[in-house]
């Protein structure tokens, strides 16, 4: 005769079952499934029973049906009654239950040593050897989700990192400097490495700044926000556009800010008024708050960074001031490779380095589209295949002009040597 009776759960139990679950666990691992998809199944009324003695609920085993086959969530006892049978009562209710209603296979997965484990090997469970539980937990929680829509956030793609072609340079530093440490934050730690909180990029226009930001949150695989200046200034006034919205952003688990044309909000101050004068100050005060939560970057770009005031780029505020210039000839080389090889052509990429000195990403993405939109066309009214040469990208080349100037292009290594903090 048991001191225990079994019964099915029933919606009044939920609370003690919260209970007994809470004193139950003797692992250190937390569970596979969290207190909340078990508290899920037992909404939605999945298979489950608990355990009743004089003082009330002392067990209970929670499962959730999933096509023929079923999880068991938890397996749970308050510390007096473990080690009596009760555990095997649960499951062999809780089976019955399960298989009675067509339900072919039972799983459960349980930290070593947790409650539960001796009363399924009891009642006949297998443990399979050799597994590995894999993991990978999604950047935002679902109440996230709708802050984020509202703010006018994006989760960006993974595989943008990968499509940042050709400036290996760049792309080998922002990763060392921005991405490692930031996804491996304990790493970091023990190395005594401060997170980084806040980039500037600088560069003439189609850089890649833009670029380089949605691939550091996709890479992170952090939700991206981009602040449009304008739109605050017209909704709030800017100053205090800035500070509401970098308040809820505090908020947010995980977020990569970013500001392109920073110079709008962050001019020079001298000879301004009082009101650019109050954006600056709440920018930078915004910054100093940013920089005190994990889990986030803000990342600012400039085509001009010598108009920057230079309260704002003084150090504590950017951990670092990136340049990102027109790709050398080797990273135009890259560039045209991957150009070419989506486009199946065969043409000399080096020659075509050569050819287009002082052409940004931009421009090269301009000319590949170029080509191979002519090539398209050829092919779709001769009815055969056309194969983009060396010739038609070199023509193509030629009749565009470069963003970034032999002038630019000193401009902008003169502001490299002054401003760079790599
Ligand atoms: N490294 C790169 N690989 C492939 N495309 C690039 C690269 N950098 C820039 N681009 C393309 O060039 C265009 C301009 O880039 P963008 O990031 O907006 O430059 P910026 O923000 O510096 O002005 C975009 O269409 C982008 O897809
Ligand atoms: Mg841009």
């Amino acid at each position: 005769m048991t001191e225990w009776r079994v019964r099915d759960y029933s919606q009044d139990d939920l609370e003690a079952v919260i209970r007994v679950d809470a004193e139950s666990s003797t692992a250190e691992e937390p569970p596979l499934f969290p207190l909340s998809d078990a508290v899920a199944a037992l909404q939605a009324l999945h298979p489950a029973v608990v355990a009743t003695a004089d003082e009330g609920v002392v067990g209970a085993a929670v499962s959730r049906v999933e096509g023929d086959r079923a999880w068991i969530l938890r397996i749970c006892m308050a510390p007096a009654w473990r080690q009596r049978g009760l555990g095997s009562d649960l499951i062999t209710a809780l089976e019955h239950r399960l298989f009675a209603s067509g339900v072919r296979a039972v799983h459960a997965v349980l930290p070593k040593g947790e409650t539960g484990a001796a009363a399924l090997y009891n009642c006949g469970f297998g443990a399979r050897s050799g597994m590995v539980v894999f993991e990978k937990r999604g950047p935002v929680t679902p109440q996230e989700i709708g802050m984020l829509s509202s703010l006018g956030a994006e989760l960006p793609h993974g595989g943008l990192w990968q499509k940042v072609a050709g400036m290996h340079r760049e792309k080998q530093l922002i990763e060392r400097r921005l991405v490692l440490p930031l996804a491996h934050p304990e790493l970091a730690a023990q190395h005594g490495v401060e997170l980084p909180r806040a980039v500037m990029l600088f560069g003439p226009p189609g850089t890649g700044k833009s670029t380089f930001a949605h691939a550091i949150a996709g890479r992170l695989g952090w939700p991206f926000l981009e602040l449009f200046p304008a739109r605050l200034a017209a909704e709030y006034g800017l100053a205090s556009g800035l500070s509401r919205r970098f308040d809820e952003i505090a908020q947010l688990d995980h977020v990569l800010v970013f500001i392109d044309e920073v110079e709008e909000v962050a001019g020079e101050r001298s000879g301004a008024d009082a009101t650019a004068v109050g954006v600056v100050n709440e920018l930078l005060k915004a910054i100093v708050r940013f920089r005190t939560q994990d889990g986030r970057l803000l990342v600012c770009a400039t085509n001009n960074v010598t108009t920057l005031d230079p309260a704002f780029l003084r150090h504590g505020r950017f951990d670092y001031v990136l340049p990102l210039g027109p790709p050398d000839h080797s990273a135009r080389t890259a560039l045209w490779k991957s150009y070419l090889t989506r486009a199946g052509a065969r043409a000399d990429s080096a020659a075509l380095s050569s050819a287009s000195e002082g052409f940004t990403p931009a421009d090269i993405a301009h000319v590949a589209r170029t080509v191979s939109q002519a090539q398209f066309e050829r092919t779709f009214d001769t009815g055969t295949q056309a194969l983009a040469t060396t010739d038609d990208y070199l023509a193509t080349i030629r009749d565009t002009q470069p963003t970034v100037s032999g002038a630019m292009a000193q401009e902008f290594a003169d502001q490299t040597e002054k401003f760079a903090r790599i």
